[in-house]
């Protein structure tokens, strides 16, 4: 019988790659290639988490590397190579310096992994979703963003402490940008199929709401120094997994949207059938006027950093 050993590369070995690498290899779902441009650092990562594998009960191979030629037929690319958000610095902040990483690290890795699926986690991740689109030439369906399923987890996890209920039970669901803008949506949020709105009063509900956007910041002014990380990784690990399993999770993604909940051109965090080809299919809901007009919001904050990208390019 072929063996089929899958092949996940992270770009970035700092914390949410490393950690990315380890909940994915520790979830035994592929073989993973750290890289980083700092030499030693993602081999002294990779070996160590290596050295965990018989302690974890798993039998996923770690590699470290600085030559993208080790990485070649990825089945998966993961980007979160970049600057990390610092306290009382915006994700915006981030965006020329990211944006000449991410351009960097996509050509060198499609380069040797044409086929693969990229899964970009650099922010500002909307932004540089279209970086990653742009750079490697590759179809709508093969590059997506990472934001929705954290933001969502964080949302889950507000409403679950808030109401004393695990948070397996609760469904939240996160539309739009990966910012200040995002939208997440109460009306479709539930605990068990019991709507959120029938369990919690309005001015609850709207505390967690802003809790859950202001949810990065929230970490990093705990953390002093750099961002979150360990959510972060962990919702790496469901997008990689949903994709090398072609599990078919429905999961908030951003992907560049051509039409879909009336929005052109621009990369916003939708709900996606997300399968072993990337976007399966984009799940368009109806939306109230209230909620398509905070969408509209949000895309319209992505469209202001696309703009200043090429302001910065000309
Ligand atoms: P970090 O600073 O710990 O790690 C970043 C790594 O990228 C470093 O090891 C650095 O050496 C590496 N790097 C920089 N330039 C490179 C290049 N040209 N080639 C290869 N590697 C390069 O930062 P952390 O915490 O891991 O965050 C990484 C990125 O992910 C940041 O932009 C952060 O804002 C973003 N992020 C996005 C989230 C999301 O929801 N989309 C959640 C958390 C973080
Ligand atoms: C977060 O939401 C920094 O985007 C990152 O934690």
């Amino acid at each position: 019988m072929p063996v089929c050993r899958r092949k996940v590369t992270v770009i970035g070995a700092g914390n949410v790659g490393a950690t990315a690498a380890q909940r994915i290899a520790e979830a035994g779902v592929a073989d993973v290639y750290l890289i980083d441009v700092v030499e030693g650092l993602p081999q002294g990562k990779a070996l160590d988490l290596a050295e965990s594998a018989p302690l974890q009960h798993h039998d996923q191979m770690i590699y470290g590397t600085n030559d993208y030629a080790d990485t070649t037929e990825s089945d998966v690319i993961v980007v979160t190579a970049g600057l990390a958000r610092q306290p009382g610095m915006s994700r915006d902040d981030l965006l020329i310096k990211n944006a000449g990483i991410v351009r960097s690290v996509v050509s060198q890795a499609v380069h040797y992994s044409p086929d693969a699926i990229i899964v970009m986690v650099t922010n500002p991740l909307d932004a540089m979703v279209h970086v990653a689109l742009e750079t490697s030439g590759f179809p709508r369906e093969r590059v997506i963003g990472m934001a929705g399923v954290l933001d969502s987890g964080r949302f889950r996890t507000f409403i679950a402490q808030d109401l004393g209920v695990s948070s397996s039970d609760v469904s939240a669901f996160v539309l739009g940008g990966h910012g200040d803008t995002m939208v997440p949506l109460p009306r479709l949020s539930t605990v068990a199929g019991i709507p959120l709105t029938e369990l919690m009063k309005p001015e609850r509900i709207e505390a967690l709401v802003q809790r859950t956007r202001n949810g990065g910041a929230e970490v990093v002014a705990l953390l002093k120094s750099g961002s979150a990380f360990y959510a972060p990784a962990s919702s790496v690990l469901h997008m990689v997994d949903s994709i090398l399993n072609d599990r078919k999770r429905v999961l908030p993604c951003a992907v560049l949207l051509r039409g879909e909940y009336k929005i052109d051109g621009l990369v916003v965090g939708v709900p996606i059938v997300l399968g072993a080809s990337g976007v399966e299919r984009i799940i368009e809901v109806a939306l109230t006027e209230e909620e398509q007009a905070a969408l509209q919001a949000s895309a319209g904050s992505v469209r202001g950093l696309i703009e200043t990208m090429q302001a910065a390019k000309s």
